[in-house]
């Protein structure tokens, strides 16, 4: 690892190759590269990949990936390597707290090229005392606050080049990617450009997009163009103050000529953009809106009748598409963007369906089960754990386990399990999974309830006081309990399906355990749950922890206080990816319906009445009245209340697994709501499944498409089951 001798923001490092003589031609040539901070690679300036942000953000302390290219045609004799090395997560601000440089504060660069040449003879150029570093043409750069381009700077000069020195560093941390890598995804036009009340130019992308504006551009020597990024507009101006300090703003200095412009050292969660100093008249042939995310293939789909219900679907899509930005994060704007557990516990499963997250998860369990190797068992509230590099604050307990976010070690792979089938996942992360029942464990009262300490609960809950979203309704140890059980059922399950008997038994009898104490204290003799809210009904029936009798009841009660709340929603984090399963399992089909197709605040469709393109972090992170929520924490982009996109997946599409991985496929819509018709495919790992169903004068009239080799089932609304033969076939009433 190598860094400037003299510190430099965004250097570039440099190294000249000779070629060994007397071999022939290169047969193959093959770069590892990886680097404290963000790089971007070329050979004699071409990219060495179509990686941006590599190598990403993992568990540093001892994890770093390096990625891996082939660089064979672009290597010859005399070619200049030369890589640009940005802040990044390394050395750029991280969290909410103002910290900066939490894991060190100098960049380094490793790299190593390994030539082979025509009569086997191998030639390796690392990265030492031979390589150069000094300034790149960028001036600052901040993946919260922007980065600024000095256009002036190029070309680059290249003649008073630095020495680089060693900087000390483990290479035992170097790991390949589990997953893949970011990549610019697509290219967007701008929809609108006008002029706002105080005279601003403003630009609208017409989506809520992760990413940066690309542009080309030619004015006056040293005129200074700025972009300012936000998701929404407030009074006709760009509203920032959702982002709290994180400035999304680019600068471009203009060399006189004509100069191009990309910022990709850092990233915006924005659909409107502010800006200023561009010289002329601003047109949407200017400016290329680009999309950066981790390359994700795409794998599900979902339509319906209902146009709100299709665009909330594609909002879910395209919150996915912003937070996975090489690790799993809460939100992609404001000066946060950490990989909070918790909201990646309730969205796992409707990931895995749009999108092949298995090694892109895989990846990211694997800094989870570091972090937690380090601590004890606790699983942190984000992953990679940034809060344990910031100091604490002395009014705060320590930190510790808390439900639904550090369940996140058992729900996750359990997630990809049943999604993609490989048993790997869990071989992997059992270890990790046990961990977390273990420190859970010990956390417990004497009666076996999970009810001291700190729980975020059932977090943003619309009925919390919107400066407090942890009290909430419900009560935090009944989701906290209910929520160990589930993970104890299902490390039982994942040790069984392991074939690992003691630790199979050890988690069953913490779940009969907690079970036994949740009914116990929680269950009164008339069948109320504590708390006698929607989500301790939710939980209570989702997560087994009732029989037969006290479920119905729960049931019946469940449905009987969604219908009183006016099909709103009464939940928060942990409750909403639960309750329309929950209605659907113990009979109220249409309770769920009419909640999923609620369009007064709250619900989930409100936010699509207000022209939402992602789904947001609180019920009304815009009011009625059009204003944006007043509340410090207001993102447009949080996936955790998508999740009841895994409920129309199963219940009204129908299309879920009766194995893991999809090996056996199991076709349940569940029609309602009044939709006429919805349609879906996924690509599973066996291949393409697909369902369409539509109400016609006849009956329901169903299309499935079913992948050889694959056994299918199609359960009707009526009861009715049968056997599903391979290909397309059409059932009629
Ligand atoms: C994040 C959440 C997260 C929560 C937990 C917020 O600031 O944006 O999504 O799960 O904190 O406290």
């Amino acid at each position: 690892m190598v860094t400037p001798a003299v510190d430099l923001t965004a250097p570039l490092f440099r190294r000249e190759l000779s070629l060994d003589r007397g071999h022939g031609e290169v047969d193959r040539a093959v770069l590892h590269i990886s680097s404290l901070g963000v790089h971007e690679a070329f050979i004699d300036g071409v990219p060495v990949g179509p990686d941006v942000l590599s190598p990403g953000w993992s568990a540093y302390e001892w994890r770093l990936r390096f990625a891996t290219h082939d660089v064979t045609e672009l290597v010859r004799d005399g070619s200049v390597l030369s890589v640009c090395v940005g802040n990044g997560w390394w050395r750029g601000r991280l969290g909410f707290m103002g910290a900066r440089a939490l894991y060190g504060d100098r960049l380094g660069l490793i790299a190593q090229l390994e030539l082979t040449f025509d009569d086997g003879h191998e030639q390796v150029v690392a990265t030492d005392s031979s390589w150069t570093a000094g300034p790149s043409d960028t001036l600052a750069d901040d993946l919260y606050d922007g980065q600024t381009i000095d256009a002036g700077r190029r070309p680059i000069d290249l003649t008073w080049h630095l020495p680089v020195v060693p900087l000390p560093f483990d290479t035992g941390v170097l790991t390949p990617y589990l997953g893949p890598r970011v990549v610019r995804h697509e290219v967007l036009r701008a929809r609108r450009i006008w002029t706002s009340p105080s005279g601003r130019t403003l630009v609208d992308v017409g989506q809520n997009i992760v990413g940066w504006v690309r542009c080309t551009v030619q004015g006056p020597r040293g005129q200074e163009v700025r972009l300012r990024h936000a998701e929404v507009l407030e009074d006709g101006e760009l509203g920032v103050r959702p982002l709290r300090d994180a400035q999304a703003t680019d600068r471009f200095v203009l060399s006189g000529g004509v100069d191009h412009f990309e910022p990709s050292m850092t990233f915006h969660g924005f659909r409107y953009v502010e800006v200023t100093g561009w010289p002329g008249d601003l047109t949407d042939d200017d400016l290329e809106i680009v999309v950066v995310h981790s390359d994700l293939v795409r794998t599900g789909t979902f339509a319906c009748s209902d146009p709100l219900l299709s665009r909330f679907h594609e909002n879910v899509v395209w919150g996915t598409r912003g937070n996975m930005l090489d690790l799993p994060t809460d939100c992609p704007q404001r000066n946060e963007r950490l990989g909070w557990t918790g909201d990646l516990a309730v969205f796992a499963p409707t990931a895995a369906y749009l999108f092949d997250v298995e090694g892109f998860l895989a990846d990211w369990l694997v800094d989870l089960a570091l972090e937690q190797e380090h601590a004890d068992g606790f699983v942190p509230n984000v992953v990679p754990d940034v809060l344990k590099l910031m100091p604490h604050p002395p009014q705060f307990p320590p930190p510790e386990s808390t439900a639904v976010w550090s369940d996140a070690a058992v729900w996750v792979p359990w997630a990809l399990y049943e999604a993609y089938g490989d048993r790997v996942v869990l071989e992997r992360q059992l270890p990790s999974m046990l961990a977390h029942l273990r420190r859970v464990q010990s956390l417990l009262s004497p009666t076996g309830l999970w009810d001291k300490g700190f729980q975020f609960g059932d977090w943003l809950d619309p009925d919390a006081p919107p400066d407090a979203p942890w009290k909430a309704k419900a009560d935090p140890a009944v989701v906290a309990t209910a929520c160990l059980h589930r993970s104890a059922r299902l490390v039982a399950r994942a040790a069984e399906v392991l074939g690992l008997a003691a630790e199979q038994r050890e988690a069953t009898a913490l779940a009969d355990r907690v079970r036994g104490a949740f009914v116990e204290h929680y269950v009164g003799a008339d069948g109320t749950v504590r708390s006698d809210c929607v989500t301790a009904y939710a939980l209570a029936i989702c997560f087994d922890l009732l029989d037969a009798r006290d479920e119905e009841r729960a049931g019946q009660r469940l449905a009987e206080l969604v219908a009183q709340g006016g099909h709103r929603i009464a939940t928060g984090f942990a409750g909403t990816p639960f309750v329309t399963d929950a209605l659907t399992r113990t009979g109220h089909l249409d309770d769920a319906y009419a909640l999923l197709l609620q369009t007064e605040c709250p619900s989930w469709l409100y936010a699509v009445t207000m022209g939402a393109t992602t789904v947001w972090e609180r019920w009304d992170s815009m009011l009625p009245d059009g204003k944006v929520n007043p509340g410090e924490m207001t993102s447009f982009n949080h996936y955790a209340l998508g999740a009841v996109a895994d409920w129309m997946h199963r219940t009204v599409l129908g299309i879920a697994p009766a194995e893991p991985g999809y090996a056996a496929v199991r076709f349940a819509p569940r029609p309602g709501g009044g939709l006429t018709w919805c349609e879906g495919a996924l690509d599973t790992r066996h291949g393409r499944v697909g369902l369409r169903w539509e109400q016609t004068t006849d009956g329901l009239v169903v299309t499935t498409d079913v992948p050889e080799g694959v056994h299918a089932l199609l359960s009707l609304p009526d009861g009715t089951e049968v056997d599903v033969p391979a290909g397309r076939v059409t059932h009629r009433p």
